[in-house]
């Protein structure tokens, strides 16, 4: 069993070599993620990934919880990051301390990671100083989704490119170990990198972010739907699949399945 990478060791990583950060929520993507990844994280994309929701407003701490222990265990390099889901830490701090700390007592992960800027600053210091270790999330924030009537890319404008900066600032003052940043202008992703002193992981955000980060499933061609622009696909393991499972299918109707071999005599 290797040693896992620690919080203090991502935040030292900041200008330094670029951090491989995957997000994925299974057990078998999670063995294989931890051979190239600096950090995994059980986004709460899950929802949309692997349960078909319309958007990861269902989530729940229990489902982050099942999914963060299989990852954990199932990886033994990388620091393992688990979402808070919707609602589990914007009603107060004391339920936000709760949830975190439930998430990490039972799924054995690193850190937990909250969407939102200067609004959560409050939230994201209780935990720090709390021994909850927080990565911030600005720019497009997905549990949002009612908010802004959809994913729709942030900062365009003047006043909105100002107030992602300062959430990003905020996040750092309140103790946030690194940043995601989504769905952004790269100018904005690079201005931002360049005014706080933890790393910056970018999705749909600037290559000079710190690091970057995007959904396995859709890095491997898995996923479903149209590939926004942001993915870069490197695998299209949904037509080898199809593929399998069409021979599968027919050596069944064919009797050609189970063969002798698949036999116990
Ligand atoms: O939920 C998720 O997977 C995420 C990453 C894509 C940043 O938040």
């Amino acid at each position: 069993m290797g040693m896992r990478i620690t919080v203090p060791q991502i935040k030292a990583r900041k200008k330094q070599t670029k951090i491989v950060c995957i997000s994925t929520y299974t057990a078998p993507l999670a063995r294989l993620s931890d051979e190239v990844a600096d950090i995994i994280l059980v986004g709460d994309s899950l929802g949309m990934v692997l349960y078909g929701m319309d958007s990861t407003l269902s989530v729940t701490v229990d489902m982050m919880c099942l999914h963060g222990r299989a990852v954990v265990k199932s990886s033994d390099k990388a620091l393992v990051v688990v979402d808070m889901p919707f609602a589990s830490y914007q009603g107060s701090n004391a339920t936000a301390y709760k949830n975190a700390a439930k998430i990490l007592a039972e799924t054995g992960a690193g850190a937990v990671k909250l969407e939102g800027g200067r609004e959560i600053e409050g939230t994201v210091k209780f935990l720090t100083q709390r021994g909850i270790p927080v990565m911030g999330h600005v720019g497009m924030q997905p549990q949002n989704f009612n908010v802004y009537g959809g994913f729709k890319f942030r900062g365009r404008d003047k006043e909105e490119f100002e107030k992602i900066i300062d959430d990003a600032k905020a996040v750092e003052d309140a103790g946030a170990f690194a940043i995601v940043i989504e769905g952004v202008t790269r100018n904005l992703a690079k201005r931002i990198t360049d005014r706080v002193k933890i790393p910056t992981i970018g999705i749909g955000a600037a290559p000079e972010c710190d690091g970057q980060v995007l959904v396995a499933e859709d890095v491997l061609g898995l996923g479903f739907g149209q590939k926004p622009r942001f993915v870069k696909k490197y695998a299209e393991l949904n037509e080898i699949i199809k593929d399998a499972l069409v021979d599968f299918a027919a050596d069944i109707k064919e009797g050609k399945f189970p063969a002798k071999e698949n036999c116990y005599e």
